[in-house]
């Protein structure tokens, strides 16, 4: 652990983009409850059931009987104007950005949207954060931004046959273009912290899945059609390999970064994996989720599958080392997929 572990600051503003995204609708929940103010923005795109992206939202409006902690603007991070202001009337102490275009899928069908979210999106971010440098004020007492985290992803290794992965691998070679965009966050950022000393942290996160989850990803359709008895697509012939990760884990580890920016003396910006450092054999998570499915439902659920070649842009394992991140800040994801797939397999149920 650091010497100079700082736990979390309710005193900080902070500010979340992705807010009513699987991730961020979290993430500020915790810092809600431990009673911090939070500025949550997002665009609310169709990308999938923009239903589900209200009702977290609605769960954030509820917390602490609706103070007045949270506040959330509806908006662009491609409009350099909204971002601009949303700084300027915030003033965030912290910036969490997890707003992107997410998937590497659809990055093959509609790759626009990755340039204008990820890229133009994070620039904007970024050049808010320089910014707000010019907007130091003694009176108030306000610093600029203290430290911008922000989301990359394990999809950075691409098809590295070295496992675990670790923060230091080569990430040269991506193999989609959302994986693309995820590394170059990375050299933006770490071109910020180099220039105008902006302290940054990008955490490259490994398929994340619980309640109130993404509905493109596989584990949320497979549930779907097992309990609509549709046959399940699994690639490359079901020989793939996910370092699956709990909501509450990736959370937690999040929590833990934030009011600790990279220390002093160098090029102030980092990046540390989150991941649960345990792949599971794509057909054990099927059996598992089978079983949860089974267990909330009260009756039987076993999936059909149909079994498919690789796909475009997909890698066969993913497997996260987490020594850096249990060396920095002693937490390690714990979470087994039994029991999150038990949870999500319950909300699951009742909400869909
Ligand atoms: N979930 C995972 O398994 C996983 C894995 C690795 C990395 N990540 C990264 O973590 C972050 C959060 O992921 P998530 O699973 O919560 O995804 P999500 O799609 O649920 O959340 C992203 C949110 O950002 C919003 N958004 C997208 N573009 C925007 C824009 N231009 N302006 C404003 N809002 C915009 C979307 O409406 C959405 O609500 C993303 O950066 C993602 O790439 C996620």
């Amino acid at each position: 652990m650091r010497p100079d572990y700082k736990e979390l600051d309710p005193q900080k503003t902070y500010l979340i983009t992705g807010v009513a995204g699987f991730i961020g609708h979290f993430l500020a929940k915790r810092l809600l409850e431990q009673g911090c103010r939070v500025a949550g923005i997002d665009n609310m795109n169709d990308y999938y059931d923009v239903s589900l992206k209200r009702s977290r939202l609605a769960g954030l409006m509820q917390i602490n009987g609706g103070s007045s902690a949270f506040s959330f603007i509806e908006g662009d991070l491609a409009d350099k104007g909204t971002v601009r202001a949303v700084f300027n009337k915030y003033r965030p102490n912290i910036v969490v950005n997890l707003a992107a275009q997410a998937g590497v899928r659809y990055s093959i069908e509609n790759p626009g949207a990755y340039i204008q979210s990820n890229i133009t999106g994070f620039f904007n971010i970024l050049e808010a954060c320089r910014h707000s440098y010019d907007q130091i004020d003694q009176n108030s007492g306000y610093q600029g931004v203290e430290h911008l985290v922000y989301a990359s992803s394990s999809s950075v290794y691409g098809a590295n046959q070295k496992v675990p992965f670790a923060e230091d691998d080569c990430v040269d070679h991506p193999v989609s273009l959302y994986a693309a965009t995820k590394k170059s966050n990375e050299l933006m950022a770490y071109t910020y912290s180099h220039l105008y000393h902006l302290p940054a942290t990008g955490l490259r996160f490994f398929t994340v899945y619980g309640p109130l989850g993404r509905p493109d990803m596989a584990y949320f359709s497979f549930s779907r059609k097992i309990m609509n008895q549709e046959p399940i697509q699994v690639f490359n012939n079901g020989d793939m390999y996910r370092d699956f990760t709990y909501i509450d884990d990736i959370v937690s580890g999040v929590e833990r970064v934030l009011c600790n920016p990279p220390g002093a003396g160098g090029v102030r910006h980092k990046v540390y994996n989150i991941g649960n450092s345990k792949p599971e054999r794509l057909m054990h998570f099927i059996e598992t989720l089978e079983k949860a499915l089974s267990r909330v439902t009260g009756r039987r659920q076993a999936a059909k599958i149909e079994f498919l070649p690789m796909q475009p842009g997909d890698v066969p394992r993913t497997y996260a080392s987490t020594d850096r991140l249990e060396q920095d800040f002693g937490f390690k994801p714990r979470t087994g997929i039994e029991e999150g797939l038990l949870k999500f397999a319950a909300w699951f149920k009742d909400y869909y």
